[in-house]
């Protein structure tokens, strides 16, 4: 029903005319016989509901037609249920459902002619470029030619603002992932590898019936300086940090959380320092976040802070120092998708947060070596990475069962 809701959404914002062409991705080899994890396309997945690889919507003001796997008694034996064309109705509530060996056929008498074709080109404004998983994208391309529009643009709008449904989803998949962060606190020992620990989250997530949402980061040491470290396979020593940045799926939408706690329970005296002026600046940034505010006020609030507090250490000079240590931005939106749709900018100007948004807030300091820099501070990387959703009063952060705050983390590490 919802799905009906937001196609019903789509189509009257995009017009009379209107065809929406949206396809999912089909499975991808890993080597020999053997397939990648499945996840489906997140606009396929948000207008349809429909869950299985290899299937194309075309939908109007008219009709909706699902082509889709038809059912295949060895395919099935071998590989999995499919719901196949006949249950295909009733099942997803579409007018008609085909076969996706037939989509090339029977396309053409589904787009009336005066259509305005609705679909996203791979690599089409600024999209991730899907090409590589859907093999029938670059075919709808071809058959419909420069006729078609965009779409990206218009789903996006609506995945920004999220419903109450998806707002328990990411709550759900925030609270198993601050769960599974505040575990690997209490298993972190000296001695250990750093993929003893992600072994942790991996078996969590599984347990909650959920999966991880990105590839997890698992830093120890100098390794957090490296931000999309996922080697995740050295030694932990004492008297270093470690750093995990790991989130997971429910029901499709996601958690992205990040805490950094000594390996040994304790802090020392320079990464304490540089703890308290990245979490001064996450939780600044996040108190900024209500309606009406920009939604580059977290970010700038984060540089000021972590720019302040840098000077102040002596590890910078000067605010033009600032990239050095800290050189991503503050935050992202969060949804289906970790990076999940929805531009930053609108009319050049940075979008205001609105009730409904959901957005990170992970500002970070990564100090390598450098004869300029305390040798003290060396190896030290840090970030601490919230999930938040915008209320209509101001914010609630998802990710607040993960306890970050110096004597929370050090009090629960001593219990062990
Ligand atoms: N885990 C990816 C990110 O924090 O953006
Ligand atoms: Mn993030
Ligand atoms: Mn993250």
């Amino acid at each position: 029903m919802i799905h009906q809701k937001r196609r019903e959404e789509l189509l009257s914002i995009l017009g009379h005319d209107a065809v929406v062409i949206v396809s999912t991705n089909c499975e991808q080899k890993r080597n020999s016989d053997v397939t990648y994890p499945f996840r489906p396309d997140s606009n396929f997945w948000y207008l349809t509901g429909f869950t299985e690889p290899d299937a194309i919507a075309v939908f109007s003001k008219e009709s909706y037609v699902m082509f889709l796997r038809p059912k295949d008694e060895t395919q099935e034996i071998w590989n999995g249920i499919r719901l196949g064309v006949e249950l295909a109705p009733e099942t997803l509530l579409v007018d008609q459902a085909y076969d996706i060996g037939t989509f090339f056929d029977n396309i053409k008498s589904q787009v009336k002619k005066g259509s305005v074709i609705y679909f996203d080109a791979p690599g089409s404004g600024g999209w991730k470029d899907n090409s590589s998983t859907n093999t029938h994208n670059q075919q709808i391309c071809s058959l419909f030619e420069s006729s078609l529009k965009p779409l990206n643009p218009f789903i996006s709008e609506m995945r920004l603002i999220k419903d109450k449904e998806e707002v328990k989803n990411m709550q759900d998949a925030a609270d198993l992932a601050s769960e599974a962060h505040i575990n690997a606190m209490r298993a972190a020992l000296p001695g250990l590898y750093e993929h003893n620990i992600a072994s942790g989250f991996d078996s969590y997530f599984r347990n909650g019936n959920s999966e991880h949402s990105y590839p997890p980061i698992v830093a120890s040491g100098e390794n957090a300086c490296i931000l999309h470290y996922t080697e995740n396979n050295q030694e932990l020593k004492d008297g270093d940090l470690l750093l995990i940045d790991a989130g997971c799926e429910i029901n499709g939408y996601a958690s992205d959380i990040t805490r950094t706690f000594p390996i040994n329970g304790k802090f020392s005296e320079p990464q304490r320092e540089i703890y308290e002026v990245v979490l001064n600046a996450q939780k600044s940034a996040i108190n900024s976040i209500k309606p009406g505010v920009s939604s580059n006020k977290p970010h700038e609030t984060a540089c000021q802070i972590i720019t302040d507090g840098l000077i102040k250490l002596g590890i910078m000079k000067s605010p033009e120092d600032l990239s050095k240590f800290y050189m991503h931005n503050t935050g992202h939106w969060l949804g289906l998708d970790v990076h999940d749709v929805g531009s930053k900018l609108v009319n050049d100007e940075f979008r205001e947060f609105k009730s409904g948004m959901v957005t990170t807030v992970e500002p970070g300091i990564y100090i390598r070596r450098d004869d300029k820099i305390d040798s003290k501070y060396w190896g030290i990387g840090i970030r601490i990475e919230d999930d938040v959703l915008v209320t209509e009063t101001g914010n609630r952060v998802l990710s607040n069962k993960a306890v970050k705050d110096i004597n929370e983390i050090e009090h629960l590490m001593s219990q062990r």
